[in-house]
């Protein structure tokens, strides 16, 4: 059903000078992520582009599990070797939320007003459903970076059967577009943006990068609940600040940063 995801087709379609100078399709991994890390510490060049068709310990934000059905969806990491200060680590987390956004919004049917918007702080959403979802993770050697593995998952052709329960919060894209997607395709859109957006953050071009993400936010100017570790704090998300925090207004009107939750909208 699903159309020809190889290595050989994803270069017919990528443009990339970076991104994707030796890439690896498996068809079964336990993380993509584990096998960039493994090739980081190798000392393997960035620009390494492991996917796979099926994940036996696909891991997700806060220690979750990320799992998805074999064969139809986009599970890839990226090796990054940043000059840029380990400090703004988020940044990247930033450009791959873009980068997903951009090639989703690129690749939709012309005839579907319906497109992708970020949920604080990097899940992807189709319709007000998560449809991907990013984990960056950075080794360091000290204060400075040894390398950084970009790692998403996105929802291609995925059937609403195939969400099962998840229905209720988690999406696919052919489930809203009605039409099956070429992954090869979409994924050399990602890397494309990806590397556009990675290459502006080596030149140091922060602003343009963040000011696009803030805008992205859907999360901005809703009444929200934010679980934060075992607190909860419901109240209006006002903006993001530089360091990618969440700046939440509570209802006593104390104003509060959160750098890292789970948001949900909620009635006011
Ligand atoms: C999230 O919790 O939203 C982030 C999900 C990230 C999943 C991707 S799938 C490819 C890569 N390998 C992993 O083990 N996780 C990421």
């Amino acid at each position: 059903m699903n159309s020809t995801f190889t290595a050989e087709t994803l270069r017919s379609v990528l443009s990339t000078t970076l991104l994707g100078r030796r890439i690896e399709i498996h068809p079964q991994v336990g993380s993509t992520n584990d096998l960039i890390r493994e090739a980081g510490r190798r000392g393997e060049p960035e620009g390494l582009v492991i996917a796979a068709e099926e994940q036996l310990a696909g891991r997700g934000r806060r220690g979750r599990a990320w799992t998805a059905p074999s064969g139809c969806c986009i599970l890839c990491s990226v090796l990054l070797r940043p000059r840029f200060s380990a400090q703004y680590a988020f940044y990247l987390t930033i450009a791959a939320s873009l980068a997903i956004r951009r090639a989703i919004y690129t690749l939709r049917p012309q005839t579907s007003d319906l497109s992708p918007a970020i949920k604080w702080p990097n899940d992807i959403l189709l319709g007000g459903k998560k449809v991907a979802g990013v984990l960056c993770e950075s080794e360091l050697a000290g204060s400075d970076w040894a390398f950084a593995v970009v790692g998403f998952g996105i929802n291609v052709n995925l059937t609403r059967e195939q969400l099962g329960e998840l229905r209720a919060i988690a999406t696919s894209l052919s489930a809203e577009y009605l039409v099956e997607i070429d992954r090869a395709s979409l994924l050399a859109g990602v890397l494309n943006e990806l590397e556009n957006l990675y290459l502006a953050l080596q030149r140091g071009d922060f602003g343009a990068v963040f000011e696009e993400w803030a805008a992205a936010i859907e999360t901005i100017g809703k009444h929200v609940v934010v679980r934060e570790g075992s607190e909860e704090l419901t109240g209006d998300a006002l903006w993001v600040d530089a360091d990618g925090a969440l700046v939440v207004r509570l209802e006593s009107g104390e104003e509060r940063r959160v750098l890292a939750g789970d948001v949900t909208l909620s009635q006011p």
